[in-house]
């Protein structure tokens, strides 16, 4: 594209955003409630909201909570939510068997989720860190967390998740051949139209640090990820994954973190022109949050420009903890 413009005065850039309606008139995205998918935490109980301390604002719920949570983020538009469980010391065991159990925490939520507010969509985190006493996402044999055997274990999981009835399997876990593994035994099992959004170039990041204690991971957890998520210093590699994900069976693509890796975003979307997700995640999150708290910057301000640059940068939709907030602001204006 070569824009033509005319010389000053006659080209005044100003004149399109002299008032509310003219820049409203000429912008270029647009952000809006259907944009956004909205992470949740499980726990056990009932009635019970929890707050996480280090993401102001975010609780853990029960079940009946989180179909609460449901219900309200469906009547705000969002289209879907995605499950992560917080799983106490005694469900982490080596073999991760409470992965594939069809009644953990995820897949119990996932039926009463479906059974109480059928339209909006359920998606489930596929990696085994939630229920692995290291608190990896893969198996630890002397030291190395081992792909293939991984792998096997991850299929499990995303059919007991198909079977709950989720409609987006998220693999969240960065081992390879995860994707065609599990969309093959999908179609075997009859699940030809459960969606695969995977975290295609998901990145060994500093910012997930939150999330580790919203799901109780941060204690578990020995070592780094560096083996299996990507290097930060990375961009090529980050359109190889997303080629050979999309190339396994991948109906999504997901980039993770989100605003420091908008410039993956943006390569991603033009390269291949998939359905491009980013994941703003929890230290993301709480780096807004804490900001606003503390009066230094204006926290709902900060939201929305920070949800409405995932859309320039050509992403299609958000995964963010502050999905329920900015839908509020949207329905208010
Ligand atoms: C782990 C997983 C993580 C997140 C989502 N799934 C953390 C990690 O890789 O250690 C992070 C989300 C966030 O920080 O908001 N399977």
């Amino acid at each position: 594209m070569t824009p033509v413009q005319a010389p000053y005065p006659a080209n005044r850039p100003r004149r399109l955003r002299a008032s509310g309606a003219l820049r409203d008139l000429v912008a270029e995205t647009t952000l809006s409630p259907s944009d956004l998918i909205w992470p949740v935490f499980v726990r056990d109980g009932e009635g019970v909201e929890e707050p996480v301390a280090s993401m102001p604002g975010v609780m853990r719920r029960s079940i009946d909570k989180v179909v609460e949570a449901a219900r309200e983020a469906a009547d705000l538009g969002i289209p879907a939510m995605c499950l992560f469980p917080y799983t106490s010391a005694e469900h982490r065991t080596a073999d991760c068997a409470e992965a594939w159990n069809p009644d953990n925490l995820s897949n119990r939520a996932t039926r009463a989720i479906k059974a109480a507010v059928p339209e909006i969509a359920v998606m489930t985190d596929v990696a085994l860190d939630p229920y692995s006493d290291t608190g990896h996402d893969g198996f630890v044999v002397d030291g190395r967390i081992v792909n293939d055997a991984t792998v096997e274990a991850l299929v499990k999981q995303a059919l007991a998740q198909a079977e709950a009835g989720a409609d987006i399997l998220g693999p969240s876990d960065m081992m390879d051949g995860r994707v065609g593994a599990m969309r093959g035994a999908l179609e075997s099992a009859g699940h030809w139209d459960v969606a695969i959004m995977s975290y295609a170039a998901k990145y060994a990041s500093a910012f997930y640090g939150p999330f580790r204690d919203a799901v109780g991971a941060s204690a578990a957890l020995k070592g780094d990820k560096k083996t299996y998520q990507m290097d930060p210093a990375n961009s090529d590699e980050a359109l190889r994954m997303v080629a050979r994900d999309l190339a396994e069976g991948a109906d999504m693509v997901m980039v993770k973190p989100g605003l420091p890796y908008l410039d993956i975003c943006r390569r991603v979307k033009e390269r291949f022109g998939a359905p491009t997700f980013a994941y703003q995640v929890s230290g993301e999150y709480a780096m807004i949050r804490a900001a606003a708290l503390n009066g230094w910057i204006d926290g709902e301000r900060a939201m929305m420009e920070s949800l409405g640059c995932f859309k320039r940068a050509g992403c299609d939709g958000i995964l963010s903890y502050f999905a329920p907030a900015a839908a509020r602001l949207m329905a208010a204006c």
